[in-house]
C-alpha cells in the first residue's frame, strides 16, 4: 500500500473517514503511563490527528507539543483543547523532515504514525527521534500488528520495530494489545513498544 501524502491525510478529516480516531484517550498510553510510573516531563507527539491523547498527556501534567501534518485534524485538536481548557502547543510539521529546532523531550509518544512513515521515508523519521531526543528520553510507539488477520492499519512485524528503533532506542518491551476504534466490539491487532533513546 503507498504512503499517504499531507493532502490525502487532510482529506481524510475533511470527509471525516477517520476510523483510527475512537475520541477517548489510549488505555495502552494510561497503563504504560502508571506501570512505567512516567512522570510528567516534556512530551511530544508524532501525528496526534485530533488531539486526544495530547490533551490527556496534558492533563497528566506533561508540557505537550504535538505534530501532525493535516491542517483539518490540527484545527479539530486546537478546537478541542480550548473547549477543555488544555495548554498544548499543536504544530504543523512533517514527522520525516523536521526542519525547527526542538529542545530534547522527556517522552515521545506516536499512535499510528510509525507504521504510516515508515513506508515513505524511515530515515527521515528515524533522523526526527534523533533530533527530538537525548538519551534517557523514553518512547511509546503504538502499531499495527502484522498477526492481525482482518483489514486494519498498516502492519509491522516484531522484528522490523527492533531493526528500525532498536539502533537508537533499548527496546524493553514489544507487546500486543487491541486498538481502540470507534466501532467495537474488537479493535485491531497492535503492538505496543516501550524504549529509552541509548548514549550517543
Ligand atoms: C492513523 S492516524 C493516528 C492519529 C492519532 N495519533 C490517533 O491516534 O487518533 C495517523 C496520523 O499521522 C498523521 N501523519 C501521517 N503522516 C505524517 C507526517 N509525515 N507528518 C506528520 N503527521 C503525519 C496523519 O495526519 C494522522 O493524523
Amino acid at each position: 500500500m503507498p504512503t499517504m501524502t499531507p493532502a490525502e491525510w487532510n482529506q481524510h478529516y475533511a470527509d471525516k473517514q477517520t476510523p483510527w480516531d475512537s475520541g477517548l484517550p489510549s488505555k495502552e498510553l494510561i497503563r504504560v503511563l502508571d506501570e512505567e510510573r512516567i512522570a510528567p516531563g516534556r512530551a511530544l507527539e508524532f501525528g496526534c490527528g485530533t488531539g486526544t491523547n495530547a490533551i490527556y498527556l496534558a492533563s497528566r501534567g506533561f508540557n505537550v507539543t504535538a505534530l501532525d501534518c493535516s491542517q483539518e485534524a490540527l484545527a479539530a485538536a486546537r478546537e478541542k483543547a480550548a473547549r477543555t481548557g488544555a495548554k498544548v502547543e499543536f504544530l504543523e510539521a512533517d514527522v520525516t523532515r523536521l526542519d525547527r529546532p526542538f529542545e530534547p523531550f522527556d517522552f515521545l509518544f506516536d499512535r499510528g504514525c510509525y507504521h504510516a512513515v515508515r513506508r515513505g521515508d524511515l530515515a527521515g523519521f528515524q533522523q526526527s527521534l534523533r533530533k527530538v531526543s537525548r538519551p534517557g528520553t523514553r518512547f511509546l510507539a503504538l502499531t499495527g500488528n502484522a498477526n492481525e488477520q482482518g483489514d486494519g492499519p498498516p502492519r509491522v512485524h516484531e522484528h522490523e520495530i527492533r531493526a528500525e528503533l532498536g539502533p537508537l532506542f533499548d527496546i524493553h518491551w514489544i507487546r500486543e494489545f487491541r486498538f481502540e476504534v470507534p466501532d467495537p466490539p474488537q479493535g485491531f491487532l497492535a503492538w505496543s513498544c516501550f524504549m529509552t533513546r541509548r548514549s550517543g
